[in-house]
């Protein structure tokens, strides 16, 4: 045996779990991802070389290992216990927890002092290292005895083989395996673009991955680990008692310390993990946690709090299998089980039309949810939600409630759901919009089904309004949504132009407007006829047509009537125009509603000054595009201020219709994509000739 490779070996371990730590624990790299891959093939080939040498331990045995035929029992050195949970879900549940602990410590005015901790949703899991080398990993099972799941263990970056400096020979880790909300989307889309099947929620995804059989499945699905607890040298011979479990523990002092060493150790902790003092303490912590709730990467399903000094946890003791001086304070539930009723089909602001999942009312995320958005018809495919399903709805703060999945009934056999039952947004509203009759669309590479209605469509119609009236359109302030839902409700204004018939006994009689705001609604309503071509153009509501989009068509065209007259192939002219935009604005004006309320806009005064795009196009650069990139001596703001006055338009990114990249010192992609492309490509002396020229011609 060669003691060169030997200690190559070892010495590629430790750089590699170095590196493996900085990545996945403390997510600051310091060597490239090449760098770490050539180490790590070294390591595979001396491997290779010297199978004598390969130990479990080797970060090359991360990758999974033989497919099992079920878990081996593993009986913990120390029950894995369970937590009590704080019922009353308000700040109540942290002012009663602390009044416990202080009277059952016969100390009714002592300020205690608490470790916070978030309560993970994920599974327990229990790792066991042996001279610092990880040697066994268990789920909890029923606290006494769990499943061997090393091998899937293994496969998680963050949990180190082997520990640094660790001077303990048995130790045991506890904490949780999750799937983080990064993690768990992109292995959904890899599955979805793979026509593989998705997983339900990160938990799930979680607890299927440590107890799948075949390890080389699990390493597949990315998990992560929080550890919030450490034993030092468990004695599992005799029969357990928490005295001497305290004893051997003791010099540790307080939980602050175990996640201090637990850090030290190379484990991933929770940033948000605190020590507080007292009842306003846990309360200041569970608000502060709910508040930052979905900003995390990861679901909690609460807050942990632990009396921190271990000394007290000694005197407190344990109730059964649940300890006096832990407990947990809920959040609520995001996810809630629920029986679809029906699926409606919603009418959105540009005609989108979206399903609905009618629901057996259900309480999740603090409130009584009876929709949820199923988003779309092939999500509604995808996940094969059906009337009568049993389904998970999610609401997770402010974010509209949604339909996770499905919850099949195992007794049913997969057949039974025939395919033609499976959701089919057309063939439900027989081609036509369920709130105006109009036909239906979806278009190719469109995710949705829409209404070809547009303004004619009253449910449309309230955002359309609000749209037009909207600040950077035809700017009528008080023109709110409490308004235009009662001119739409009492039939009062069907289309923007019937905004500019409503007098002054009309508005006055609405609810919440006296005679003096219904005389300053008439006077803003007057004031927006005198308007600009652009927000005319913007006003329309045109889908694809943003407020940039509808300045370049002013600029472009001018006047109302040549922009109406343009086909797709004059209007895809216009710089940065394509066939969606084009199709778009094509689409609107084939629709004879949206012409007559173009027609009755300008008939009831709407006006702008026409052909202030003809100056555009007549200037020397019109309609040229140029992209600046590298390192110019001149201002860039300078450079694209010039060129405007001339009429180009700059863009920040290079494609076919780029006419000029103006290349500075340091150019990178995109000069190379203008050699791709065969853009013609200005150094900067060749550009600020060109600029001369043009301004003094
Ligand atoms: S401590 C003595 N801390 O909650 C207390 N548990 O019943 C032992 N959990 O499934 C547990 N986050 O996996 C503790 N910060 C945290 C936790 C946590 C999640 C889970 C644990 C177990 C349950 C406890």
């Amino acid at each position: 045996m060669s003691t060169a490779a030997k200690q190559r070996i070892a010495q590629l371990r430790t750089k590699i779990e170095q590196h493996n730590h900085r990545y996945y624990v403390l997510d600051d790299p310091s060597i490239p991802d090449a760098e770490f891959d050539k180490l790590f093939r070294e390591l595979q080939t001396l491997e290779a070389q010297h199978p004598e040498l390969l130990t479990a331990d080797s970060p090359t045995q991360r990758v999974g290992g033989k497919v099992l035929d079920g878990f081996a029992p593993v009986r913990h050195a120390v029950p894995m216990l369970s937590i009590r949970t704080e019922t009353d879900i308000s700040d109540q549940g942290a002012i009663a927890f602390d009044a416990r602990v202080r009277k059952e410590l016969g100390k009714p005015d002592a300020i205690i002092e608490y470790a916070c901790e978030l309560k993970f949703d994920g599974l327990a899991i229990s790792l066991r290292y042996e001279n610092g080398i990880l040697v066994q990993a268990a789920t909890r099972g029923d606290g006494e005895t769990g499943e061997d799941v090393t091998q899937n263990v293994r496969t998680i970056h963050q949990i180190p083989l082997r520990l640094k400096d660790c001077e303990v020979p048995v130790l045991e880790v506890r904490g949780e395996a999750y799937m983080s909300r990064p993690d768990f989307d992109r292995y959904n889309e890899g599955q979805r673009t793979r026509g593989l099947s998705t997983l339900v929620n990160p938990r799930n995804g979680a607890a299927g991955s440590i107890r799948q059989l075949d390890p080389t499945i699990a390493a597949q699905r990315p998990l992560s680990f929080f550890a919030y607890a450490l034993i030092e040298n468990p004695d599992p011979s005799k029969e357990f008692i928490w005295e001497k479990y305290f004893e051997g523990q003791a010099h540790l002092e307080s939980q602050g310390n175990i996640l201090q060493k637990l850090k030290s150790l190379g484990f991933p902790v929770a940033d948000e993990t605190r020590i507080v003092h007292g009842a306003e303490g846990l309360v200041g912590f569970h608000q502060h946690i709910a508040q930052i709730r979905n900003s995390l990467p990861f679901d909690i399903d609460g807050v942990v709090y632990k009396v921190n000094s271990l000394a007290l946890q000694a005197q407190l003791g344990f109730v059964s299998r649940e300890p006096r001086w832990a407990v947990a304070h809920k959040f609520p539930a995001e996810e809630q089980m629920t029986v679809v009723r029906d699926i409606d089909i919603q009418v959105g602001r540009t005609g989108k039309l979206t399903p609905v999942a009618k629901l057996e009312p259900v309480f999740v995320g603090g409130t009584t949810v009876s929709n949820a958005t199923l988003h779309n018809e092939d999500e509604t495919r995808r996940k094969d939600v059906r009337i009568g399903d049993t389904v998970i709805v999610r609401r997770a703060g402010d974010v509209i409630p949604e339909v996770v999945g499905v919850v099949l009934d195992p007794s049913i056999p997969q057949g039974e759901r025939k395919e033609e039952g499976r959701f089919d947004l057309f063939k439900r509203l027989h081609g036509k919009c369920p709130v105006c009759g109009s036909a239906i669309v979806r278009e190719e590479g469109e995710a949705n089904w829409r209404c070809t209605g547009g303004l004619f469509c009253p449910a449309q119609r309230k955002e359309a309004l609000l749209h037009f009236a909207s600040r950077r359109a035809l700017d009528i302030e008080g023109m709110g949504e409490k308004l235009v839902e009662q001119l739409v409700e009492q039939q009062l204004v069907h289309t923007p132009a019937d905004l500019y018939r409503l007098d002054l006994p009309t508005l006055a009689n609405l609810e919440r407007m006296g005679e003096k705001s219904a005389n300053n609604l008439l006077e803003a309503i007057t004031r927006s006829r005198q308007t600009t071509l652009a927000r005319f153009i913007y006003a329309l509501g045109i889908r694809n047509v943003g407020e940039a989009t509808a300045k370049d068509f002013a600029r472009h065209f001018g006047t109302l009537d040549n922009l109406m007259a343009a086909d797709e192939t004059r209007l895809q002219q216009v710089s940065d125009v394509g066939p969606v935009v084009a199709q778009s604005i094509t689409a609107f004006l084939a629709e004879p509603h949206n012409l007559e309320v173009i027609a009755q806009l300008r008939a009831s005064g709407v006006n702008w000054a026409e052909h202030e795009g003809e100056r555009v196009e007549m200037l020397p650069l019109s309609g040229k595009i140029f992209v600046l990139t590298g390192a110019l001596s001149m201002n860039r703001d300078e450079a694209k201020e010039r060129l405007e006055k001339l009429g180009a338009k700059v863009s920040g990114s290079v494609s076919k219709k780029t006419d000029y990249v103006v290349a500075g010192a340091e150019a990178g992609s995109k000069l190379a994509k203008a050699h791709e492309l065969n853009v013609t490509v200005l150094d900067e002396q060749q550009f600020t000739q060109l600029l001369k020229e043009q301004e003094s011609a």
